[in-house]
């Protein structure tokens, strides 16, 4: 296992660009399932285990693809696709594989895919796509484990979610495109990520109206044939080297970013002292001094992404002043509470809520990543604190970000990978 060294009392300075979307070319790989000829390329596509990941889930169902790490293309030609099972072993490495349902039913009518289980950030049920899939006219049964969906064809019908879900909206898209009629999804989930995979589907000839609202339409087709696209840019990672730059007092421009995709972070930043400039297609910080305090509630898009949680959670440490930060997204998204702890952090929870007070400096120690944005969030905190910081587990970084120590070196960090 890798773990991170880093040094800190470093700054932030440079340009750096971001490749696509990670939750948005997931759903596009699970996507490029539904079309029996022919082959997709998605480009910009980064190195991150949750991708590779996914796209061995779709070898292990007969797909055969080729990613060009250099490229940064990913091909997937799912011809001879000749499972419709995705086993427990790979789905419990990563939730978004249970992506692959939506295009399973959709295209065989049948789809067998292990129940992800809980995670480190929380239970994080599917109760709410499996309640779409039966709208829409599938069978579902559970056993040892195991969702099993049947429908000889699915029908259009309304779905309302009672919370918006990312990839419950985008896996309900799958199933609906084949569907006979129209579908609706209401309360839909509106992150940018979702409109990126429905501009994909609609560019394989599906009929989607509305997505990046929370209504959407989705009009049955009979056909769907193989593109080639371009994701958005990735506003999470994107958001990651912003608050790294906030929190070191440095100056950093991100480009290949929508900075509409995230305007509440760019807010929240802007209230913490940062002074922050964009163009359509890129963001720059520049920090000078002490962050000030800040109240922060993450919410479904287009409120503060709890993705971002932990990061602004990292600057709030330093700040000067009194800051709270409820989660209500994710009911166990505080996991980095404790490691921050352990770099001098003064921090106390209640219920959703973290009271985080200030301090004048945070120190070095071993930290443990549990998830992906923890472990980004603690990588950030080390590069302020005193002396020298190792995260641990850092696979979990790995699934979200593409050597993020070379891209933060790049700006300035001194951080090296060795082995735990
Ligand atoms: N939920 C249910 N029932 C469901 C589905 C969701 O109760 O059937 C609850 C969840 O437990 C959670 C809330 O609804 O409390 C929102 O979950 P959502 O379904 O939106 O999350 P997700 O689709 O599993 C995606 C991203 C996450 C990101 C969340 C929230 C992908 C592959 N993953 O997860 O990304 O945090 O949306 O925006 O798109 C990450 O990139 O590090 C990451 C965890």
């Amino acid at each position: 296992m890798d773990k991170f060294v880093v040094k800190g009392k470093t700054q932030l300075n440079g340009t750096i660009s971001v490749r696509g979307a990670k939750n948005a070319i997931l759903p596009m790989i699970a996507g490029a399932l539904l079309v029996e000829k022919g082959e997709f390329i998605i480009n910009k596509v980064p190195d991150k285990r949750d991708i590779r990941n996914l796209v061995n889930l779709t070898e292990l169902l007969g797909a055969k693809s080729r990613f060009d790490a250099s490229e940064h293309t990913l091909t997937i030609n799912a011809e001879n696709l000749s499972y419709a099972e995705a086993p427990y072993d790979v789905v419990r490495k990563m939730r978004a594989s249970f992506l692959v349902t939506g295009a399973l039913l959709s295209r065989f009518g049948y789809a067998r895919v292990a129940l992800p289980g809980g995670c480190s950030i929380g239970a994080r049920p599917v109760n709410l796509h499996i309640k779409g899939f039966e709208r829409l006219g599938a069978k579902i049964s559970e056993e040892k484990g195991y969702i099993s969906a049947r429908a000889d064809r699915l029908k259009g019908e309304t779905i309302y979610f009672d919370r918006p879900s990312h990839t419950g909206t985008e896996n309900i898209m799958m199933a609906a495109v084949n569907a006979e009629g129209t579908t609706r999804i209401i309360n839909a989930a509106c992150d940018p990520e979702v409109k990126s995979f429905a501009d994909f589907l609609n560019s394989m000839g599906a009929k989607i109206y509305g997505a990046g609202t929370p209504y959407i339409m989705i009009e049955g087709v009979s056909a769907l044939s193989p593109t080639e696209f371009n994701p958005i840019g990735d506003r999470l990672e994107a958001g990651t080297y912003l608050y790294g730059a906030l929190i070191t007092g440095g100056d950093v421009e991100v480009s290949g970013v929508d900075p509409q995709h995230i305007e509440f972070p760019i807010l929240k930043m802007r209230e913490m002292g940062a002074k922050i400039k964009t163009t359509p297609t890129s963001i720059r910080l520049r920090m000078r001094g002490k962050p000030k305090s800040i109240n922060l509630t993450t919410f479904p898009y287009p409120g503060f992404p709890t993705d971002l949680q932990p990061m602004a959670m990292t600057a709030a440490t330093i700040c000067d002043g009194t800051s709270y930060i409820r989660e209500t997204v994710f009911e166990n998204r505080f996991s980095h509470v404790m490691e921050l702890l352990r770099l001098g952090g003064i921090i106390t929870v209640a219920g959703d809520t973290a009271t985080v007070t200030g301090t004048e400096k945070l120190h070095g120690a071993e930290v443990m990543a549990s998830d992906i944005r923890a472990g980004a969030a603690l990588t950030l905190a080390g590069l302020v604190a005193e002396g020298k910081t190792e995260i641990l587990r850092v696979y979990h970084i790995d699934r979200g970000y593409e050597k993020l120590e070379e891209k933060l070196s790049s700006l300035g960090a001194s951080i090296e990978r060795t082995q735990q």
